[in-house]
């Protein structure tokens, strides 16, 4: 995972009246100076904003056979819903006989789920101490513990039995939320258990893909903007796609190649603005990350932004910032995958207007969601397509076949914000 929380460290930066955050990529893994200073500064209206709001999980199961193979006499599709708190998304997720509920981000830069930051663990009869230590680093906080198996409940109907999960012992950098639901490349799992460094863990995807209870190794994510706090807008489907939630078909790009973005779920390409399509960032390797909040650009693109659209860098919110006026001028990005351009049009540019005051902005201005990644181009992961970007295009990600699928839906041009 790269930045899991990197808009919360961005706010949190800027109300202590420091200068922007520094981002350093080191190990492949971006890591943000680390919030917990924040805390003793007493920012109450922000750390209560900061507790991640669980709601609804529920289940849909529905029988999907278009154009399957005869093998695959139908393909599951079990759909569970996620909340939009703002900075996160995440997900109620049942451990244990009876099962305890855990509110976990949804993550796809990260492949191991765990429990324990917030509630603590709950032994259960289905639960099986193995002899591994597990330990992960994230961009914004890292846990620690020890490997069980236990029984995971994603959703009645949506249940592993010896799901390998993390109990934590230790866990910083996770405020409001219980741990995390990783359903990145499973390879990032490897060297997080000790002693079985060598081995991977399987996530809660490939365990429902070979346990037969979905006949695809993929998930596909639907998130949608929202202008409240805390919202169920969310929805995961593992083993296919809800067509109920995007428009028109869905174009695949193969996995990148270029490292370190081939190690997430890495796609190449390229940025441009307005109508006469000024590159802000030419064909490049980035990954799409449920985890990050933002729309993050190498640090020569977010200037290229910045001078394209006149905005100005606001020490309130650690965002960029327009006039009223300059957002009405404001252009469309054009993002060029694999062949397919989806327009991220200047109201999705926009941070939801009703939420400015919430992240220490004006009413009468407009903050942007393209945010600086804080390195330059040409290091193999230059752009991040996080929430902000996933919120405006349903995204699928195929593990059998190596791609993520994109596709517009019916909010790629609202004008929510
Ligand atoms: C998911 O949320 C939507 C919108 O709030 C709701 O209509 C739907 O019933 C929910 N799905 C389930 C399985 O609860
Ligand atoms: C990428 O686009 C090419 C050309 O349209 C297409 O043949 C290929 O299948 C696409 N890649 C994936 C992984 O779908
Ligand atoms: C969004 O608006 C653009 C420009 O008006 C249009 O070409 C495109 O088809 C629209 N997309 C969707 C998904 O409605």
């Amino acid at each position: 995972m790269l930045t899991s929380s990197f808009l919360l460290t961005v706010i949190l930066l800027a109300l202590t009246s420091t200068a922007s955050p520094v981002v350093t990529v080191r190990d492949s893994l971006i890591r943000l100076p680390f919030a917990k200073r924040v805390y003793k500064a007493g920012l109450l209206s922000l750390h209560a904003r900061d507790q991640v709001r669980v709601h609804h999980l529920k289940a849909l199961a529905k029988a999907k056979s278009t154009g399957q193979p005869s093998t695959h006499a139908a393909t599951t599709v079990v759909s569970v819903n996620a909340t939009n708190s703002v900075v996160d998304y995440v997900l109620d997720v049942g451990v244990g006989t009876p099962p305890t509920t855990y509110s976990l981000l949804v993550d796809t830069g990260s492949s191991n789920t765990w429990v324990g930051a917030g509630q603590r663990f709950v032994r259960t009869s289905s639960s099986v101490e193995t002899k591994d230590r597990v330990s992960v680093t994230y961009g914004s906080g890292e846990f620690s513990g020890t490997e069980f198996t236990d029984t995971v409940t994603l959703a009645s109907g949506l249940v592993i039995p010896s799901q390998s999960i993390g109990v934590a012992t230790r866990a910083e950098g996770f405020q409001g939320v219980d741990g995390i639901l990783g359903i990145g490349p499973t390879d990032l799992t490897l060297d997080t258990l000790r002693p079985d460094s060598g081995n991977t863990v399987p996530t809660v995807t490939d365990n429902l893909f070979s346990q037969g209870t979905i006949t695809e190794d993929l998930v596909a994510v639907s998130f949608e903007p929202t202008t409240s706090d805390s919202i169920t807008n969310g929805e995961l489907t593992f083993g296919g796609t809800d067509s109920s939630k995007f428009t028109g078909k869905i174009s695949f790009a193969p996995v990148t190649t270029t490292s370190p973005a081939n190690e997430f779920w890495g796609i190449d390409e390229t940025i441009t603005y307005g109508a006469s399509g000024t590159t802000i960032l030419a064909e490049t390797a980035g990954i799409v990350d449920t985890g990050t909040t933002l729309l993050l650009i190498a640090s020569d693109a977010f200037s290229l932004y910045q001078k394209a659209t006149g905005a100005v860098e606001d020490r309130n919110t650690g965002l960029l910032r327009l006039t009223t006026a300059q957002f009405a001028k404001l252009d469309s990005l054009f993002f060029n995958i694999n062949g397919t351009t989806f327009e991220f049009t200047a109201n999705a540019q926009a941070w939801p207007r009703a939420l400015n005051t919430a992240i220490g902005g004006n009413t009468n201005s407009v903050y942007l969601v393209v945010g600086n990644l804080g390195t330059p181009s040409g290091e193999g992961l230059d752009f991040v397509n996080g929430q902000v970007w996933l919120e405006r295009f349903y995204s699928v990600f195929d593990t059998t076949n190596r791609r993520i699928g994109f596709a517009t839906t019916s909010f790629t041009n609202a004008t929510t914000n």
